[in-house]
């Protein structure tokens, strides 16, 4: 079975990120560095004269994985930013390369996701001064948005709050609507 890789993304994932995101979707490898050549993404056939063993790139669902390996070849696919927007991405591969139906977590996805961006806001803060944190979130919530509606209604709550306090206020409501709140979360 081909491994699930995490791409870094400085600037739109960072450790705190990584971390849930690594937790959720059960990569194998989170892959924290790569050197910044330039500011944007690496033409596709640079990437691939740079990594001819990693396939890369827009791979947003289950779909895209296969038709990737399919045209590359390569046993490892680089997950970016369809990891972002859908954290069990890696997990629908792994069930879908065993055969198997994906079986979304009790209660559902997002109800699940819940905790896990509480966990996420309480790591920020913790590392992060507090007039940075709301932006943190905002912008997971908007790659987020991508795959749960419920992200788009939190992301539009959210987006006018001046403030941090303000924030995590409707968060935790949020999470407290679906059962999520100040419930342990499963590490
Ligand atoms: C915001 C952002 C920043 C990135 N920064 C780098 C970088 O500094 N160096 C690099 O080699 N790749 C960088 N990448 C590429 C990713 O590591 C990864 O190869 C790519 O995002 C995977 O494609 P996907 O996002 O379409 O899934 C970046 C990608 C994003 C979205």
């Amino acid at each position: 079975m081909g491994r699930l890789i995490l791409a870094p993304m400085e600037g739109l994932a960072d450790c705190v990120l990584r971390d849930a995101l690594t937790r959720i979707g059960g990569f194998d490898e989170a892959v924290s560095e790569f050197v910044r050549v330039s500011g944007s993404l690496l033409p596709e056939r640079t990437f691939r004269r740079f990594c001819p063993e990693l396939a890369n790139g827009e791979v947003w669902n289950v779909a895209d994985y296969v038709r990737i390996r399919a045209e590359t070849g390569c046993e490892d696919v680089m997950l970016g930013r369809g990891a972002v927007a859908d954290p069990w991405l890696a997990q629908r591969i792994v069930t879908h390369l065993e055969g198997r139906e994906w079986t979304p977590p009790e209660g559902g996805e997002w109800a699940a996701l819940l905790p896990h961006l509480v966990h996420f806001w309480e790591s920020v803060h913790a590392r992060v001064e507090a007039r940075y944190v709301h932006g943190r979130l905002k912008l997971w919530l908007n790659a987020l948005r991508r795959a749960y509606p419920e992200a788009e209604a939190l992301y539009q709550a959210v987006r006018p709050l001046p403030t941090a306090a303000a924030v995590e206020s409707v968060l935790r409501q949020a999470s407290g609507r679906s059962g999520g709140a100040g419930a342990a979360m499963q590490r």
